[in-house]
């Protein structure tokens, strides 16, 4: 196979020597500055360990899953534009800080990225949130958009593209290719991401070249019926069923 061999090494805080931290296997490094990948901390390897396990039930899994889908919002939002801000503090001082500048919405590609609608909501107030349906073509076998429902000002807004497994990449290319077509410049999208493929990354960052993303781990690669390896299985039946 010519996938990529997952690194495993030892996972923890620096000032630990090597010899205390445990052996864990971390996510693929992507040469682009495009794509950042979480830091992979003791925690987030610890999250990711449950909600891996096929014997994690329901309840577990959508718990541990939201609590790495704010990890990836707040992430997200560090690459949003801010200005300079300074406010007087109650004992009458000045403090030098930030702003967020431009407003932004999120886009869900239905129905797995739904579930990360939360974790964005859990992080900004009111936030307009879109939806686009994309399935493939019972004849034609390649992905075909079914429904799409976006915010009207959508061309002025930062979008964050919800996605929790980025497997080859084609579901993700068309509902980039629909904001686009809407307005939206390929360097004001953000793609939120818990487990990507290096296929499907590499994919996606050379058809789209400005745009970001922000995942929390990026597997060895896909298996013959797609599914990304190690991974998670289905995202969308284990969130929403099992
Ligand atoms: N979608 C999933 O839910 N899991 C995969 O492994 C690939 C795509």
């Amino acid at each position: 196979s010519d996938s990529p061999v997952a690194p495993t090494r030892c996972v923890g805080p620096d000032y630990r020597s090597e010899r205390q931290k445990p052996m864990a296997t971390v996510s693929t490094r992507i040469e682009s500055d495009n794509v950042t990948i979480l830091p992979q901390t003791p925690q987030l390897i610890a999250l990711l360990t449950i909600i891996r396990d096929k014997n994690t039930d329901r309840g577990d899994f959508i718990f541990y899953s939201n609590r790495i889908i704010r990890l990836l919002v707040e992430e997200g939002l560090n690459h949003l534009p801010t200005v300079e801000h300074t406010v007087t503090t109650p004992v009458g001082r000045p403090y030098a800080g930030l702003i967020f500048q431009g407003k932004i919405c999120g886009v869900s590609i239905m129905r797995a990225g739904e579930a990360m609608e939360q974790g964005l909501r859990d992080c900004c107030r009111s936030v307009r949130i879109g939806k686009i349906l994309i399935q493939r073509d019972e004849e034609t076998a390649l992905p075909k958009l079914f429904y799409d429902k976006l915010p009207e000002d959508i061309a002025e807004r930062w979008v964050l593209l919800l996605d929790p497994m980025f497997a080859t990449g084609g579901s993700a290319i068309m509902a980039v290719d629909v904001l686009k077509s809407r307005g939206v410049p390929e360097e004001r999208i953000l793609f939120l991401n818990l487990i990507a493929s290096p296929e499907g990354i590499n994919k996606f960052i050379t058809t789209f070249p400005k745009l970001r993303v922000v995942t929390a781990f990026v597997d060895k690669g896909l298996d013959d019926k797609n599914y990304i390896v190690p991974g998670l299985g289905d995202f969308g039946d284990r969130f929403y069923t099992m």
